[in-house]
């Protein structure tokens, strides 16, 4: 089979032609006028090549050109005869797809680290002219539940860049962890970025721990080193502070946000700490915002909003009473609105758009420029849209890939499922069935990592990998992937290999990736159409209601 035929994400074209070009230590680089950027670029991205590619301003070999007549800002396209390969975007990005599209034409080694001894990288003769269909191809990891370490998150990156997905949403706070070193609250790193052991098995019927601390966090520097990675690949990088709920580890360091006492939680689930949302909590926040949004520089920040047992958390509170009243508003509901817009306020200050779960827009939490990722469900996400805000498409089915990817005995512990990569390859993230001005604010999709059930990087690998390859190639191409999927999968697979990928794969999990018979073993967990008409009830409301905290 050719290998423009094994491309993932599928290019809107790609032809083989007769004969094969060879990049060799001979090859030149060859930078258009005003391509120089573009050659570095280039030079960046196939290094693990270990070719010179030394620079040229004319002649035959790999030529790189900016080109406005290409119009669309991430588009390219790729030129490959007996004389040459020949790169074109009108801008950078493009031309990072380009060179990564042009990694996977060339032998599977190209993924590796270092090429095997002997390698050589012929390359079919052949064009390809691409465009994404959609400017937010995402995915999220939740470094919260457990934490990945700085390489690892490097590491995803690549993957990403391989798979031409553009967002990396790092899931960076939660009940369990508090993932940001910060230089102002230094008790986040030292109280809350730890928890002194963990919930063993499936949340709802096993009380045991595994009796082992478990923490980490990044400091500014990392994240300013991650953002600065991701930048180079084309990658932009949305931290997540999740407020107000989900708050126990901030809670646990700083309890004068809140009421009541809390802990790094150790169990998953829903919790009741919630930060107060009156003006000495959002003056905290502020200030973190302010050194996070120094150390990432990408337009858009995630301030969560999502799971708020408001009544629970909010009810007997008289501070929170008193400062609703002098709101003159008249309940919990639209004090969690008038918080997420304060603190909306502070990102447009930093010249930064708001990215909210979805209970942001349903509680009026919101500004006119901020951006909903829409969990629960196709209601909400129309609701929303209809409303005119920008949506990103992450419904729980299918692409919350923390539920298992089959009902197989041999699947390891999950919190549900399953979601199958045949769902993720027949997802359409701009529903036909939506007016012209709906399909219009649909912003993106992304894939959630939710990290309960993924203790380490291998794992994380297996329940990422190769749904992520469906995803990526939905979000390119804005619909349901294509036909042939499944058998350009299989070839895509070597590439996944060589570039060291855990992935899952076709027939299942390998004997080392079972569950077992101990804590990791498959339970049910909850089924996901259960799980699907649950959360379509629960996306009429902006919180949890009253007792409804430890659900998942
Ligand atoms: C979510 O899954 N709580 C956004």
């Amino acid at each position: 089979m050719s290998r423009y035929q094994t491309l993932v994400p599928r290019p809107v074209q790609a032809r083989p032609a007769g004969g094969t070009f060879e990049l060799t230590p001979q090859t030149p680089l060859v930078a258009a006028p005003g391509a120089e950027q573009a050659a570095d670029v280039v030079r960046l991205l196939l290094a693990p090549l270990r070719l010179p590619l030394r620079p040229a301003s004319a002649g035959d070999g790999l030529a790189v050109r900016l080109d406005p007549g290409i119009g669309h800002p991430e588009g390219y396209r790729i030129r490959v005869d007996e004389t040459g390969i020949q790169l074109y975007a009108s801008t950078l990005d493009g031309i990072r797809h380009a060179t990564q599209t042009l990694r996977q034409l060339l032998p599977d080694a190209a993924w590796r680290t270092v090429p095997p001894p002997g390698a050589r990288w012929p390359v079919e003769c052949g064009e390809v002219i691409d465009a994404p269909a959609l400017a937010w191809r995402g995915g999220m990891i939740d470094v919260a539940r457990h934490f990945f370490s700085k390489h690892t998150i490097l590491r995803y990156l690549d993957l990403f860049a391989m798979h031409r997905l553009n967002r990396l949403h790092l899931h960076l706070t939660d009940d369990q962890g508090w993932r940001i070193g910060s230089r102002r609250y230094p008790r986040l790193a030292e109280v809350a970025s730890h928890r002194p052991h963990t919930q063993a098995g499936w949340f709802r019927d096993n009380p045991e721990t595994d009796g082992t601390p478990h923490g980490g966090y990044y400091t500014l520097d990392d994240l300013a080193e991650i953002a600065a990675y991701a930048a180079e690949r084309g990658i932009t990088v949305v931290p997540e502070i999740d407020l107000p709920g989900h708050a126990s580890a901030l809670l646990a360091a700083y309890p004068q946000l809140g009421s009541g006492r809390h802990t790094v939680r150790i169990g998953w689930g829903i919790s009741t700490s919630v930060v107060k949302p009156v003006p000495a909590t959002v003056r905290f926040l502020a200030d973190l915002i302010e050194e996070l949004t120094d150390a990432v520089p990408g337009r858009y920040v995630h301030l969560g909003g999502d799971e708020c047992p408001l009544h629970d958390c909010w009810g007997g509170d008289e501070e929170v009473a008193r400062y609703q009243r002098e709101l003159g508003l008249t309940g919990h509901v639209e004090l969690f609105g008038h918080f997420m817009r304060e603190l909306a306020g502070v990102l447009t200050a930093h010249g930064r758009r708001m990215v909210v779960w979805d209970e942001a827009f349903v509680g009026g939490g919101l500004l006119a420029d901020s951006v909903v990722a829409a969990w629960r469900g196709d209601g909400v996400s129309r609701r929303a849209a209809a409303a005119g805000y920008d949506v990103v498409r992450c419904p729980v089915f299918p692409t919350y890939f923390d539920y298992a990817q089959s009902d197989d005995p041999d699947e390891p512990l999950s919190i549900g499922g399953p979601i199958t990569l045949e769902d993720v390859a027949g997802f359409a993230p701009v529903p036909e069935s939506w007016t012209e001005q709906e399909r219009a604010h649909v912003l993106g999709a992304q894939f959630q990592a939710w990290s309960e059930y993924i203790p380490d990087p291998a794992h994380l690998d297996y329940m990422v990998f190769p749904r992520a390859c469906a995803f990526a190639e939905v979000a390119w191409t804005g619909r349901p992937a294509a036909d042939d999927f499944v058998t350009r999968l299989a070839a895509h697979l070597s590439r996944l290999d060589a570039a060291g990928c855990r992935y899952r794969p076709l027939s299942g999990p390998l004997p080392w990736q079972t569950g077992g018979t101990g804590h990791r073993r498959r339970v049910g967990g909850t089924p996901i159409a259960v799980v699907r008409e649950h959360l379509e009830r629960l996306a009429e409301r902006a919180d949890i209601p009253p007792d409804m905290a430890t659900m998942a």
